[in-house]
């Protein structure tokens, strides 16, 4: 009897049925999980040194392969030819397990089945032994998600576990699991995955599935996952999807997920560099106008900053954007760590701000004025003096943090610092002054200018707030008119 062709496609398609990429590259054994070395190696040696704990914790954020750790934890113990650290994936159990249909494997989603009568029939479950394999494994998703009666249940098991069960309590908030129920498991934490590790991933599937992909292109997607492997993934196929058959090019993957083409990255950097404020200006505005992401904007200037630095110092870069950009700006390291250190400082900004936007045009500008106050190596290097006689004009490096602190919007602070008493010995500059506010007002801006004014290799200057000289009272009393007179003497000799 010929098929007709309606079931017949109804029949391929079942059978191709879509796996989603991230499904369909679930990692079968533990050389496939990416980036937690340490977890892999905690379970392998868990296996190997036959030291099997009833009860784990995986802790982690999302997507980041707690369940697919667990599983192959449920493999590599009861696999045909184990128990082993490397499961054979091909036995019945081994399938069964990759398939969802092993019988001694129970999974629970703790979001959904939290209810008493559930808890019941895992304790019911857990009493007898596996029917298949070695060992039965009960793997709790979402385990902070488990109602007190529930946990009171599962710890009830874990006073007396059967030697064959083991629990897998797999969760993304482990601060949330009662102490009693963490502290009868071992807990394994789950990193964010680094970058390179996440592209190298992408790169194999890549390949398996024949998706054309620039290089460029996986590092900004990679670069959105944040940490997680499955969402990068997600992002792959979507993209995939959107790029239809054509080659994924790192502007697609910029106009789906609407990021700033990384030419006006480019671009706004070097103004700022430049100081040229009004276009900079522009550049931002433009940026605004078309809804791109700005914390993404931030994030890659952090980047393509950090990777200047380490070039500047010398270390080689296989990014030629790099390289092109600075010799196109004439970038100096100083520069470049002046800019690092505000823009970490203005993630915390945003925090706080109105409307991104404002913080966006405010932090541009901040950074296009980073440079207009010199570091107090120019000021060294105008006053031509060497670095063992660096504090012999200690009135430079006064009136620079002076200048520092008005070109950053300071003005009124600098007005009062410039009338305060201040004292320059071996690297410490000292403020005196007896108004409290006064006092914690420098202390508060003092790891900025710290950090902003001397960030030269070889002057270090901390800076000191201290109560204006204590004694100073009695000696006055005792020297009357004659106190000031010897102080300006030991001023002179000091310098
Ligand atoms: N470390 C990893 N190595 C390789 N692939 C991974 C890794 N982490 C996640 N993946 C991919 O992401 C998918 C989902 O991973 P998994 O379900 O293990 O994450 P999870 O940590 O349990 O996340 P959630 O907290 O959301 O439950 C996997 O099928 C796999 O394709
Ligand atoms: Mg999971
Ligand atoms: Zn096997």
């Amino acid at each position: 009897m010929g098929s007709n062709p309606t079931s017949s496609a109804l029949k391929n398609l079942s059978q191709e049925r879509y796996l989603s990429l991230a499904r369909k590259y679930r990692p079968k054994d533990f050389e496939e999980i990416f980036g937690q070395e340490v977890a892999v190696r905690i379970l392998q040696n868990s296996i190997s040194t036959k030291r099997i704990h009833h009860a784990y914790i995986f802790a982690g954020v999302r997507g980041t392969g707690k369940t697919t750790a667990a599983r192959v934890f449920a493999k590599a113990l009861n696999c045909e030819k184990g128990p082993t650290i490397s499961p054979c994936s091909k036995c019945l159990n081994c399938i069964q397990i990759s398939s969802g249909s092993f019988i001694d494997l129970i999974e629970i989603d703790a979001g959904s089945q939290t209810s008493v009568e559930d808890i019941r029939a895992i304790k019911e479950k857990a009493i007898y032994p596996p029917s298949q394999g070695r060992y039965k494994v009960f793997i709790i998703d979402e385990a902070h998600m488990l109602s007190n009666s529930a946990f009171n249940a599962l710890l009830k098991i874990f006073e007396e576990p059967p030697e064959f069960d083991v629990f897998i309590l797999a969760t993304t908030e482990p601060h949330k699991i009662p102490e009693t129920v963490s502290s009868r498991a071992i807990r394994i934490d789950f990193r964010k995955i680094p970058k390179e590790k996440i592209v190298e991933r992408l790169k194999i599937i890549c390949e398996q599935e024949k998706i054309e992909c620039e290089d460029n292109a996986l590092d900004l997607i990679a670069e959105e996952g944040d940490g997680s492997l499955r969402d990068s993934i997600s992002i792959l196929e979507a993209i995939w999807m959107f790029s239809g058959d054509e080659k994924i090019t790192q502007s697609a993957v910029e106009k789906f997920l609407g990021i700033a083409p990384r030419t006006s990255v480019y671009e706004l950097l070097k103004s700022i560099i430049n100081q040229d404020v009004k276009k900079s200006y522009e550049i931002s505005q433009g940026i605004i106008e078309k809804g791109y992401n700005i914390r993404r904007v931030l994030k890659d200037f952090a980047e393509i900053i950090k990777d200047c630095v380490f070039y500047l110092e010398g270390i080689e870069t296989e990014r030629e954007e790099v390289k092109r950009f600075i010799s196109e700006t004439n970038m100096q390291v100083e520069h470049a760590m002046r800019i690092y250190n505000a823009l970490i400082k203005f993630e915390e900004d945003l925090k706080f701000s109105v409307s991104d936007e404002v913080a966006f045009k405010m932090i541009v500008f901040k950074l296009c004025y980073l440079n207009r106050v010199k570091s107090i190596k120019e000021i060294l290097e105008k006053m031509s003096l060497s670095q063992n006689t660096q504090f012999q004009e200690p009135d430079k490096i006064f009136s620079a943090i002076i200048d520092y602190l008005k070109e950053t919007g300071r003005v009124l602070l600098a007005e009062k610092v410039s009338s305060l008493k201040y004292e320059v010995k071996d690297s410490l500059i000292s403020f005196f002054t007896d108004d409290v506010k006064l006092a914690r007002a420098i202390e508060d801006v003092k790891k900025d200018i710290e950090e902003f004014l001397f960030t030269t290799k070889k002057v270090q200057i901390k800076i000191k707030v201290e109560k204006e000289n204590e004694n100073r009272a009695d000696v006055e009393k005792i020297l009357g008119d004659d106190f000031v007179k010897i102080e300006r003497v030991e001023e002179e000799n000091l310098w």
